[in-house]
């Protein structure tokens, strides 16, 4: 798989002198929480998840790298899988794990990236995304690139000790088509 090109970042393949670095980032608990569902405990666990996630649609592991063009440092990972046993679409995720690249669109830029490269390969007409309706960061970058708010599941997910309301977003191929250009 080669890498997506953007104009800050680009997304790449993470090789496995990567994998310290992004398994580090899930034992943080801010970014842990939007991923309860997929937070190794261990690096042995996180490794094998890596080595299965190519055969498995709806493995939560990363499947880019989030890498700076600047100066080839990783700053994050993205991810996409099959949500749902029957209905044909991919959601996404994204994370930020160097804090002090937030803030610089690099989130965005990066899912616009993930989101092009699903509708250019796959025979879809739906990328969706979850977003703890706390998540004021995931929520505006999601919500600016033109998902809409499809609906509210109600405690859905589970961290912090307590049941969190999740906003179910999504995007089709014609409005993803219809976009402006920068959205
Ligand atoms: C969500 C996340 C990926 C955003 O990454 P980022 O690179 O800082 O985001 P960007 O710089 O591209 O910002 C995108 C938009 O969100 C806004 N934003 C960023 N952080 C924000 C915050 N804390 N509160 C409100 N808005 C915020 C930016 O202003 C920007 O809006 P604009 O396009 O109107 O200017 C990052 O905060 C993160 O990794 N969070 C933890 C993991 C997570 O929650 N992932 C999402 C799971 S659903």
């Amino acid at each position: 798989m080669t890498a997506l090109e953007g104009e800050s970042i680009r997304l790449r393949p993470l090789a496995s002198r990567d994998y310290p670095t992004v398994h580090a980032w899930y034992q943080d608990p801010e970014l842990v929480a939007p991923f309860d569902r997929y937070a190794p405990d261990t690096f042995d666990e996180f490794v094998r998840s890596m080595e299965v996630a190519a055969d498995d649609p709806a493995s939560l592991a990363p499947r880019f790298g989030i890498e700076e063009k600047s100066s080839g440092v990783l700053v994050g990972a993205v991810g996409h899988y099959v949500p749902h046993p029957v209905l044909e679409y991919l959601e996404v995720w994204y994370l930020l794990g160097d804090r002090e690249r937030r803030g610089r669109g690099y989130g965005r830029e990066a899912v616009r990236l993930l989101v092009d490269y699903l509708f250019a390969t796959r025979s879809i007409e739906r990328v969706g995304a979850t977003v703890d309706v706390e998540n004021a960061a995931s929520n505006h970058l999601i919500a600016g690139l033109g998902f809409h708010v499809d609906g509210t599941l109600r405690s859905a997910l589970f961290h912090h000790g307590r049941w969190h309301d999740v906003y179910a977003y999504g995007i089709t191929r014609p409005e993803w088509s219809a976009r402006p250009p920068r959205a």
